[in-house]
């Protein structure tokens, strides 16, 4: 692997203060953080000047890539005319209610309101609270189990993680909480059977799907909650005709399917939202991360008009509507999501998406030719190569070898930033990127992938344990 250079006065200062989200924190005591200090476009620079390709737009959400200028502007507007202010109590403002109404334009499904919270993950949260309230009001009270899947992501806060279906997300934390249940992974890669088609592969998960709800009995099942593709299980794009047949099951049970659109919502996938993209039709979405672009944050429900009503006979009953957070809708994340939409909008971030898709692809494409890769999967400008340690076979690399994480360190050296979800390396560049930015990306990571090889090569790495 790579030498380590000293440490920087900042990367010892973090490694004394700072307690790191998603971060092997043994090792960070001897190795230190990448400290960055700005970005311009689809790059970013470490403190010491060092530029890279930020092919993940941070954590998958700064899509419109880093130092826009009417995003700041619109901020700084909104900060000097209302730097805070809440919806709780009865209160609004301009720019929750201008959010809110655009989110209902765009919609992939008929959405009658809009409940702003400050992240995904407790926007998903947020969903299993009024998937259970919305029963209670309906006389169901016991129709509250959350059906996820198996290598699904949906956040960290106590449900949310325990939806996410990540081992790394559940041992040592006490999760998952009960009431949720998780169902098997769409990835026809790593879970189709010898021998066994794509359709017939749908065919077994939605049968095992059916099982599950006869098993734990249709009334005891409130909701299904998936990502159109999968993203930090490791951008997981599900094979044609998935989610029709999970959407069958779901309507025979009185099931409803919620999507958590945080990754893929405002053009990821080459539509406004995933659910288009991958043929889902849910009763409510999440949103999240390029709602504003990343510049600030916040999350949003959006639930159409005949939960609504059954939250106000409800409350009216009960007396009151007992959730909300103090920044959910905070008008600077609300300015900036109205911005962020206008953006898309103006210089149609959709079409540009489509238009450069199709060189992500074959860039993609190419990769499978390399003796690290296995699979490389993808869905408008997000994706992933898989590294395996035995291509014919598709045998995975012993994860304590850690050689997706040595992959990507690969990368940052050679500027590229992208994110090793085990062996699997994840794309999501900015959807601002060009063709030559692009093109560039790919050729780093084609650097990153060589030295990679000769790496195990040199250490032996393919040996079965
Ligand atoms: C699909 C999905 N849902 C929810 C979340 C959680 O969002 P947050 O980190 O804003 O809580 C994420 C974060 O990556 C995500 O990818």
């Amino acid at each position: 692997m790579l030498n380590q250079p000293p440490l920087t006065n900042l990367q010892a200062r973090d490694i004394n203060a700072v307690l790191h989200p998603y971060t092997p924190i043994h090792k960070l005591q001897t190795n230190g953080p990448l400290v960055i200090g700005h970005g311009k476009g689809v790059y970013v620079y470490d403190t010491q000047g060092r530029g890279y390709i930020e092919g993940m737009s941070g954590l998958w959400c700064a899509g419109l890539g880093f130092g826009e200028e009417e995003l700041i502007e619109a901020a700084t507007e909104q900060l000097r005319s209302l730097p805070y202010y809440h919806l709780f109590g009865a209160k609004g403002t301009e720019s929750a209610i201008e959010l809110a109404e655009k989110l209902k334009e765009i919609a992939p499904v008929p959405i009658s309101k809009v409940f702003f919270t400050s992240s995904g993950s407790e926007a998903n949260d947020t969903q299993v609270k009024f998937a259970w309230y919305m029963n209670n009001a309906m006389g169901r009270p016991n129709k509250k189990k959350i059906i996820s899947r198996v290598k699904a992501y949906h956040g960290v806060t106590v449900m949310a993680a325990s939806l996410t279906g990540l081992p790394g997300n559940h041992i040592g934390w006490d999760l998952p909480v009960d009431r949720v249940l998780h169902t098997d992974c769409p990835h026809y890669y790593r879970f189709g059977k010898d021998g066994e088609s794509e359709a017939e592969f749908v065919q077994r998960a939605a049968q095992s799907l059916r099982d599950m709800i006869e098993r734990e009995g249709p009334d005891t099942i409130a909701a299904f909650i998936a990502e159109p593709v999968m993203g930090a299980g490791g951008v997981i794009v599900p094979p044609a005709g998935y989610y029709e047949a999970i959407q069958a099951i779901l309507d025979e049970h009185d099931i409803i399917m919620i999507a958590d659109e945080v990754i893929t919502g405002f053009g990821r996938t080459g539509n406004w939202w995933g659910s288009q993209t991958l043929g889902m039709k849910p009763k409510t979405i999440s949103a999240a991360k390029q709602l504003t672009a990343a510049y600030a944050p916040l999350g949003a429900v959006m639930v159409p008009e005949d939960i609504y009503q059954a939250y106000v006979d409800h409350s009216a009953q009960i007396g009151s509507f007992g959730h909300g957070f103090t920044y959910g809708g905070h008008p600077l994340g609300c300015a900036l999501g109205v911005k962020a939409i206008e953006i898309y909008q103006k210089r149609d971030i959709v079409g540009q998406v489509r238009k450069i898709a199709p060189l992500f692809a074959a860039r993609m494409e190419k990769l499978r030719d390399h003796p690290l890769v296995g699979e490389t999967r993808f869905s408008g400008l997000m994706g992933a190569v898989e590294l395996v340690a035995d291509k014919k076979t598709k045998r995975s690399f012993d994860p304590k070898q850690g050689v997706g994480m040595g992959v990507s360190k690969f990368c940052e050296a050679h500027g590229a930033i992208l994110r090793a979800i085990g062996d699997s390396i994840a794309f999501c560049p900015p959807m601002i990127i060009t063709e030559a930015e692009l093109n560039e990306l790919f050729d780093r990571f084609e650097k990153a992938l060589d030295d990679g090889e000769a790496w195990v090569s040199k250490e032996g790495l393919r040996t079965p344990a």
